[in-house]
Parts: structure tokens; sequence; C-alpha cells
């Protein structure tokens, strides 16, 4: 039996043990983890002219709106992202996941000074493309590869050279970026967790990233194509923005209940507000991923003239020590299917009044942005999910 204490005892074993094993292999570095290294740089494939998403837009209109409404197409010019990559303490590799094509990349990495991840040895990239680069995870780095497009079909309608090739498009491209668990440095570790909590999750077998991140649907897949079975590429998500203008669609995982919640009450009780909240609809935990996600829910009581009397608030999400030693210190995300009641208690004296819950989505703390300077138009956060129940104190 793992309890909580012994499964976070493990956990930090196992980083330590990361970190000396990290440490002893030192000195004969090589690149284990795909994310270590760029994908080499790609050909134009035949019939083309260019890699980047805007020329395969110019056909496939949908997927290229579709794309770029998707955090995808921001995960380089994105604001924090920037403003993480320009820190010392942000290694080389960070960009591989976020424009992991070497032709998005200036310098090609051939190997690490003593063996260190702060002095890749760097030489300039000849096939370099800034225009790409903007792009962040266009559609050639998930489809391009020795010069033909990667698809799980040829339909022998294409310009350009297809390849079938259904096992790299599976959910295994997806969990390439969306797991990574690595110790890079003691205040630095990676903690993607989404495809192993997918895997131990009640849907492995029956849905995956897919499934409900790229929904299927009958459409004509580029311009003048005839209608055939397709896949949605807004690679909808929490839905939280990274622009004021950008808007990504979303998905919700969570779902509040009121079955038990009491609308009248007594004077001599003490008032009991409750709202029981089940991951009802996402294949992993939530929130899932970036460590610095959360929910809260905020619970008020507003009297007859709007007027807050009470509130109160709910985090799920994680808690990190980053200095001297990155570590968990707690985590209560929830896990697919599992549920968790919140309560709220107080007097009230007799009248009207009105519950209000409103849920919200976060990406990342205020003080955070603050502390980033990404000035005040950067959404840490959406509100998802709003209610109002009236209740009596007689
Ligand atoms: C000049 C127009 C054009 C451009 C540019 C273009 N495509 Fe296509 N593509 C098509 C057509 C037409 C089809 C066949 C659609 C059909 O009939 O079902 C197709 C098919 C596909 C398929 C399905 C496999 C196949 O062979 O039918 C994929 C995947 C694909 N394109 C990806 C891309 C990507 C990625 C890019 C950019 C690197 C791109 N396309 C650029 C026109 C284009
Ligand atoms: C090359 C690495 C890579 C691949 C492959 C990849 N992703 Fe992502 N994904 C990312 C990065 C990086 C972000 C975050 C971008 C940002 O926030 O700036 C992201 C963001 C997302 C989000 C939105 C998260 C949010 O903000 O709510 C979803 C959903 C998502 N990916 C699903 C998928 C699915 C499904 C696949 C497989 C079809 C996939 N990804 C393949 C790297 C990748
Ligand atoms: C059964 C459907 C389902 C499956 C399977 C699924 N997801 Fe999700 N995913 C969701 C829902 C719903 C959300 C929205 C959660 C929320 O924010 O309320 C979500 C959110 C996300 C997010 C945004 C982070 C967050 O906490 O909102 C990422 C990234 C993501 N999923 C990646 C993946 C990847 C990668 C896989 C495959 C390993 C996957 N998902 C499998 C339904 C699913
Ligand atoms: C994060 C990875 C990823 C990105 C980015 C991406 N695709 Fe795809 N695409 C896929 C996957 C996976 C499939 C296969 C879906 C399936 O049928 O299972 C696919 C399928 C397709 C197809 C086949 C028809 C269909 O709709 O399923 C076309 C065409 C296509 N993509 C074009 C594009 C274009 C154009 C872009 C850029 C605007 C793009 N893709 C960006 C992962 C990606
Ligand atoms: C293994 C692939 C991978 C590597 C390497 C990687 N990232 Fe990411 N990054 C992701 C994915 C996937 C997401 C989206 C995860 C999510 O939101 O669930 C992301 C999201 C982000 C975000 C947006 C967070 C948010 O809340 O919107 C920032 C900023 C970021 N990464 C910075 C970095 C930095 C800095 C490094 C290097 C230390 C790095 N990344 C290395 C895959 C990667």
């Amino acid at each position: 039996m793992i309890n909580k204490f012994s499964g976070l005892l493990i956990v930090l074993i196992l980083l330590v043990a990361i970190a000396l094993y990290w440490k002893s292999t030192a000195s004969s570095y090589s690149f284990k983890n795909h994310w270590e290294t760029a994908i080499p740089n790609q050909q134009v494939p035949k019939g083309l002219n260019s890699l980047s998403s805007k020329a395969c837009g110019q056909c496939h209109t949908d997927h290229y709106q579709e794309w770029q409404t998707s955090t995808h197409s921001m995960a380089w010019k994105d604001l924090q992202f920037q403003a993480e990559i320009k820190k010392e303490t942000s290694p080389y590799m960070c960009i591989n996941c976020h424009i992991p094509l070497q032709n998005q990349q200036e310098f090609m990495v051939t190997g690490l000074k003593d063996d260190d991840i702060y002095q890749p040895i760097k030489v300039k990239n000849p096939e370099f493309d800034a225009e790409l680069q903007q792009e962040g995870i266009n559609c050639a780095a998930c489809h391009v590869r020795n010069g033909a497009v990667m698809a799980m079909e040829v339909s022998h309608r294409a310009p350009h050279a297809s390849v079938a090739n259904p096992s790299h498009l599976s959910e295994q491209l997806c969990i390439g970026c969306h797991n990574a668990v690595a110790v890079v440095t003691p205040e630095l570790v990676c903690t993607f967790e989404t495809g192993d909590e997918w895997k131990a999750g009640p849907y492995a077998d029956t849905k995956n990233c897919k499934t409900c991140h790229m929904p299927a649907i009958h459409r004509p897949v580029a311009v003048g194509a005839t209608e055939v079975k397709s896949r949605m590429h807004y690679f909808m998500g929490s839905g939280i923005p990274k622009l004021d203008t950008l808007s990504p669609e979303r998905l919700d995982g969570l779902q509040y209940n009121f079955d038990t919640f009491k609308t009248t009450w007594s004077r001599s009780d003490s008032v009991v507000l409750t709202t029981t909240v089940t991951n009802k609809f996402a294949g992993h935990r939530v929130p899932t991923g970036d460590p610095e996600r959360f929910i809260i829910t905020k619970f008020s009581v507003l009297d007859t003239n709007k007027q807050l009397v009470a509130t109160d608030s709910f985090r799920i999400g994680e808690h990190w020590e980053w200095y001297p030693v990155a570590k968990k210190i707690a985590d209560n995300n929830l896990n697919p299917g599992d549920s968790r009641t919140h309560r709220m208690q107080l007097h009230l004296p007799p009248g009207n009044y009105l519950f209000l819950l409103q849920a919200y989505k976060y990406r990342t703390t205020d003080e955070l942005i603050k502390y980033n300077k990404l000035g005040k138009h950067y959404p840490s956060h959406i509100l998802f999910y709003k209610k109002e129940i009236p209740f009596v104190v007689e």
C-alpha cells in the first residue's frame, strides 16, 4: 500500500537518483531524450514551396484557421515563454518542444562543453528560417519528415509528396511533448505527466489525446476537395488565451453539482453552502501539465441589495517550492472521475440571500506575471463557470 507520504518519498528518491545518474554520466554525456535535440532540418516536400503553416493554409484553410487559434501557434511568441528563455537559469533545450524543427532554430547544438547543459556547443544553422520560428508548433513540426507530408493515409489527390505513417501521427506524437519528467538542475525539474496520467486513468483503452482534443468530423480537407474523415485542429484545452486577442477553443473537464444544496435554513442552524465538483470529462488529472496551473472555485453570499456578506475560495492545483531544490509540497489535482466537495459554513441573520459560485482556471499567478513584467493585458485566467442560487434563512 502506497500512502501519500511514502508516494512522495519514492518520488523524491527517484528525483535524487535521476540527479545522481545525471551527474555520474556527465563525463560521457549523450543526448537521451528527444527534446534534448531539435528535429533535424527538414526539406520542403516535393510539390510545395515552403514549410510554413501559412503556405499549407493556402489549401488547408480550415486547418490553418483552427491551428491559428491554438496555443500551439503561440508556443514561441508567448510572452511568458520569451521571458523565461531569456533567464540564465533556462537551458538551451527549452526551445525543442516549442520550436521543434531545426529549421526554426538559429543554431545547431552539436554537443555540450564539459557536458554542461548551460554550455551547449552551437554552430550557425544555414537553413534557419525566422518566419518559421514565429509559428511555434506549426504544421510541418507534426507533419513533415524526410521530404514528405506524414499522413494517416495517402489519398493520391494531394499535389505534394505524402507518406502514410499512422504510428507517427498517433497519440504518441502528443505524449512526446506532453509527458516529460526530468531533473534538469536542482532548481529546474520538468514535470509534465499528462501522458502517464492518461495511461493510468479510465480512458486509456477507449479515448486518446486525439479523440478529445482533435474531435472527428467529415469535411473537405483542402479547398475544392470532397468530404472525407477529418479531425479538427483547434487543440482546444483550458481555453486560457495567451494574448488578449487570441481566443483558443475550450474544453471543460469539471462539472459542479448542487443536488445536496439546501435552499431553506432555520435561523438556529449554521448555514452550510456546498457543491461537489467532479473531473467528469478530462482523460487525465485536472489541472494537468504545467504545474503552475490551478483552479479557483469562489463562493460568495450576497444580500438582497447585492452587497457581499461573506466569501470563501477553494484551490485545486499543485504547490511547489523551487529553491534551493525544486520539490512538490502539495498536490490536490482531481483524478479522472474523482469528486471533491467544497463547503462554506456561516451564521446568517434571517433574510433572503443569493449564493454565487464562480469558477476560474489559472495558467499562472498574477504575481508571476508581474514579476516577469508581462504587462497588464497578459491573461492569467478565465472564468469558466458561474451559478447563482437564491436561499432563505427563516
Ligand atoms: C497547393 C495546395 C496544397 C498545399 C500548399 C498543401 N496541401 Fe496538403 N493536400 C492538398 C490536397 C488537395 C490534398 C488532398 C485532399 C483530399 O482530396 O482529400 C491534401 C492532402 C493532405 C494530407 C492528407 C494526406 C494525403 O496525401 O491526402 C495532409 C496530411 C496534408 N495535405 C498536409 C499538408 C501540410 C502539412 C502542408 C504544408 C506543409 C500541405 N498539406 C500543403 C493540397 C495542399
Ligand atoms: C512539439 C511538441 C508538441 C507536440 C507534438 C504536441 N504539443 Fe500540445 N503543446 C505543446 C506546447 C509547448 C504547448 C503550450 C504552448 C503555449 O502555451 O505557449 C502545447 C499546448 C497544448 C494544448 C493547450 C493547453 C492549454 O493552454 O490549455 C493542448 C490541448 C495540446 N497542446 C494538445 C496536444 C495534442 C492533442 C497533441 C497531439 C496531437 C499535441 N498537443 C502535440 C507542445 C506540443
Ligand atoms: C476523455 C477526453 C480527454 C482525453 C482522452 C485527453 N484529454 Fe486533455 N483535456 C480534456 C479536457 C476536458 C480538458 C480541459 C480540462 C479543464 O481545464 O477543465 C483537457 C485539458 C488538457 C490540457 C490543458 C491543461 C488543463 O489542465 O486544462 C492539455 C495540455 C491536455 N488536455 C493534453 C492532453 C494530452 C496530451 C492527452 C493524451 C495523453 C489528453 N489531453 C487526453 C479531455 C481529454
Ligand atoms: C500537434 C500536431 C499537429 C499539428 C501542429 C498539425 N497537425 Fe494536422 N494532423 C495531426 C494529426 C495527429 C493528424 C491525424 C489525425 C487522425 O486522423 O487521427 C492530422 C491530420 C491532418 C490532415 C488529414 C485530414 C484531417 O483533417 O484529419 C490534414 C490535411 C492536416 N492534418 C493538415 C494540417 C495543417 C495544414 C496544419 C497546420 C495549419 C496541421 N495539420 C497542423 C497533427 C497535427
Ligand atoms: C518536453 C517538451 C518541453 C520542453 C523541453 C519544454 N517545454 Fe515548455 N511546455 C511544454 C508543454 C507540453 C507545455 C504546455 C503544457 C500545459 O500547459 O499543460 C509547455 C508550456 C510552457 C509555457 C507556458 C505555460 C503556461 O502556463 O502557459 C512556458 C512559459 C514554458 N513551457 C516554458 C518552458 C521553458 C522555460 C522550458 C525550458 C526550461 C521549457 N518550456 C521546456 C513542453 C515543453
